[in-house]
């Protein structure tokens, strides 16, 4: 797990954050253990900014992947983040109820784990759309 939190650490270097100065990494583990990363970038028009979550399952998606175990998720905070709703809906177009997102709360505190059932229960899915 601390090799997943260490990977949402590292590509916080790579973020692009001029307007908050809030850093964000994520790192997603696909089920096979091959990991993919993503930093927010974001944008003078504020709301064209890019999530680290995003860039992350893009990232990994365009390379063919659609089967997650857990994503890692870190500021530079290291408060906890834990990914927006926007991001909890994009994760859920990808993965299910079972994936175990964690929050690096920094060197002195434990990760907080939560399932993506329990950040977005009852979510709506491709099957709502049946
Ligand atoms: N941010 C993410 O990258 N992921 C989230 O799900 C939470 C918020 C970014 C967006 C913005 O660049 C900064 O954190 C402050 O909201
Ligand atoms: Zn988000």
């Amino acid at each position: 797990m601390h090799d997943l939190i260490d990977a949402a650490r590292g590509v916080q270097s790579a973020a692009h954050v001029p307007y908050s100065e809030y850093a964000v990494g994520a790192a997603l583990e696909t089920e096979a253990g091959e990991v993919f990363v993503g930093c927010n970038l974001e944008n003078a028009n504020y709301s064209n900014s890019l999530h680290a979550e995003e860039v992350a399952i893009a990232e990994a998606v365009k390379n063919g992947h659609r089967e997650f175990a857990r994503i890692a998720v870190s500021s530079g905070r290291r408060d906890g983040v834990t990914p927006c709703g926007m991001c909890r809906q994009t994760l859920a177009e990808f993965c299910d109820d079972e994936l175990l997102v964690i929050c690096d709360e920094g060197d002195d505190e434990p990760p907080t784990k939560y399932t993506l059932g329990e950040l977005l229960p009852n979510t709506i899915s491709e099957e709502t759309l049946e």
